[in-house]
């Protein structure tokens, strides 16, 4: 992205995460390969320039978050608080040439002419994005307002040519049809599709990154396995839409297993009645257990408890599963008695390889199954639904959304709700009045040091109203950082 003051290539090398204490010094979520780099290429700018200092690092906060001292200004704490979320840039120039000859800034790719190993023209590189096992290349397509996502791996992406502002790009077959414009598929469309043709917004993305992105085997997709009943229930709502394009753009992959398919009886039983008595039905151990063996779940040898083979240590990090999923993901049971779904446990699940989840109906599942197997129960909120489908795809969706490439604007994901422990701001449009209400004055000024102080408080004022729980967590973190 060109910086506004000077018009030279910039790279964001991180995001102020919050005001620290109260000498005015900030939390910054760093974007260099090593965190503490952040403030090793001196001074940094805010994205319109207006802005400029240096920046001292006092200690790591967590993994990737670092206390830094702003020198060369003077803010308050509530100054820093209401430069949540400004990304800080420094001019590429200021950045190491990458060491190796394979190694590329995401920033140096952008805007590069993409064509065919024969020399046609295919499109511009619109933005380069790590999606978890690997990076991607964006590609607006020459002849058409669609978009491309090509892993950036030697096979796909031959030859990188920064003097002569070319990468040659092989793409995987199927992946351009030659479907005329307005016949593509309506979700394509509608989902990240509108944001992805739009250079801006992908050029945003991608140009946070100060990482260099070395080619690398093709990435895995995400890999969701659904353990139902009801394997038709699947995609589902998830083939629309964001999840629906990432499907088709292999970023994730769906593997439903039918688990009446495990039943051994002549009329299929996956259930029979609960030993004690009582109504309803449980669903059968040997069954379930069937069905997770076959995806290579081991559990726990006879009579050892959840926490001697815990869940994903059941199974060997790295093996394959017989039917080549990644073992180690995560396996999940969705239950209304499980630890509720976090937005922070949902953050966790994106940054694997993916998740197995079991989803139970009737009266609920044979214990000695999730204690064998080790599995974690989650509930996606207190009330009861008719089985864990519907809970598997809310689940789903909301880590899905999260992968990288999904959203065509990412750093939207730093202001919403949950983010820092707060419920998200209120959100206006045009038309300027509407029914004899205007937007609030504020949001029209132009005055972006004013519209972050009023977005914050309206974030406190919602959360104080709606989530009392939320509120005294986020005033008990705001103390210890003043305390510290
Ligand atoms: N299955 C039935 N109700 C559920 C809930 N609230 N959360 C997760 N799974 C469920």
């Amino acid at each position: 992205m060109a910086s506004p003051a000077d018009d030279k290539p910039r790279i964001c090398v991180g995001v102020i995460a919050g005001a620290h204490g109260v000498h005015g010094e900030a939390r910054v979520r760093a974007f260099t390969d090593d965190p503490f780099d952040v403030a090793a290429y001196g001074e940094v700018e805010t994205e319109d320039g207006s802005l400029r200092f240096s920046m001292t690092v006092i200690r790591e906060a967590k993994p990737g978050v670092l206390v830094v001292a702003l020198e060369g200004i003077t803010l308050s704490r509530e100054q820093v608080q209401a430069m949540n979320g400004t990304q800080l840039y420094v001019s590429r120039d200021a950045l190491p040439a990458p060491e190796d000859e394979d190694e590329f800034y995401y920033a140096d790719l952008i805007g590069l002419a993409a064509s065919y190993p024969d020399g046609r023209p295919l499109g511009t590189v619109l933005a380069v994005a790590d999606y978890g096992a690997g990076d991607m290349v964006d590609i607006k397509l020459a002849h058409s307002s669609k978009t491309i996502v090509v892993p950036f791996t030697r096979e796909v992406v031959p030859s990188v040519d920064l003097k002569a502002g070319r990468i040659v790009v092989n793409p995987p077959g199927g992946l351009i049809d030659d479907a005329p414009e307005g016949e593509v598929d309506a979700s394509a469309a509608k989902g990240a599709g509108a944001v992805m043709t739009d250079p801006t917004d992908s050029t945003a993305q991608t140009a946070q990154t100060a990482q260099t992105a070395p080619a690398s085997d093709p990435p895995s997709p995400w890999q969701a396995t659904i353990l139902t009943l009801f394997p038709d229930m699947f995609p589902g709502p998830l083939g629309f839409s964001l999840a629906g394009r990432a499907l088709d753009q292999q970023i994730w992959a769906l593997n439903t297993l039918n688990i009446r398919d495990f039943a051994t009886d002549k009329h299929h039983s996956v259930d029979d009645t609960p030993a004690g008595g009582g109504a309803g039905m449980v669903m059968r151990a040997d069954v379930v257990g069937a069905a997770l063996e076959s995806l290579g779940y081991q559990g726990s040898a006879k009579g050892e408890t959840a926490e001697k083979a815990p869940n994903p240590a059941s199974i060997s990090a790295g093996e394959k599963a017989p039917n080549s999923l990644p073992l180690n993901a995560p396996l999940l049971y969705l239950s209304p008695r499980g630890k509720p779904l976090s937005q922070s446990r949902v953050k966790a699940l994106a940054t694997g390889p993916g998740v197995t989840v079991l989803c139970g109906r009737f009266e609920g599942l044979d214990e000695r199954v999730i204690t064998h197997f080790g599995i974690e129960e989650v509930s996606i909120g207190d009330y009861v639904l008719s089985g864990g489908e519907p809970a598997a795809l809310v689940l789903l969706d909301a880590v899905i959304r999260l992968l990288p490439g999904v959203l065509g604007a990412p750093e939207t994901l730093a202001e919403e709700s949950f983010e820092d422990g707060l419920l998200e701001y209120p959100h206006f449009t045009r038309p300027a009045q509407w029914q004899g209400k205007p937007i609030p004055d504020v949001l029209t000024s132009g005055h972006h040091g004013r519209i972050a102080e009023w977005r914050q408080a309206e974030r406190e004022r919602i959360t104080k109203e709606r989530r009392p729980d939320l509120w005294r967590r986020y005033m008990a973190e705001e103390q210890s950082g003043k305390d510290e």
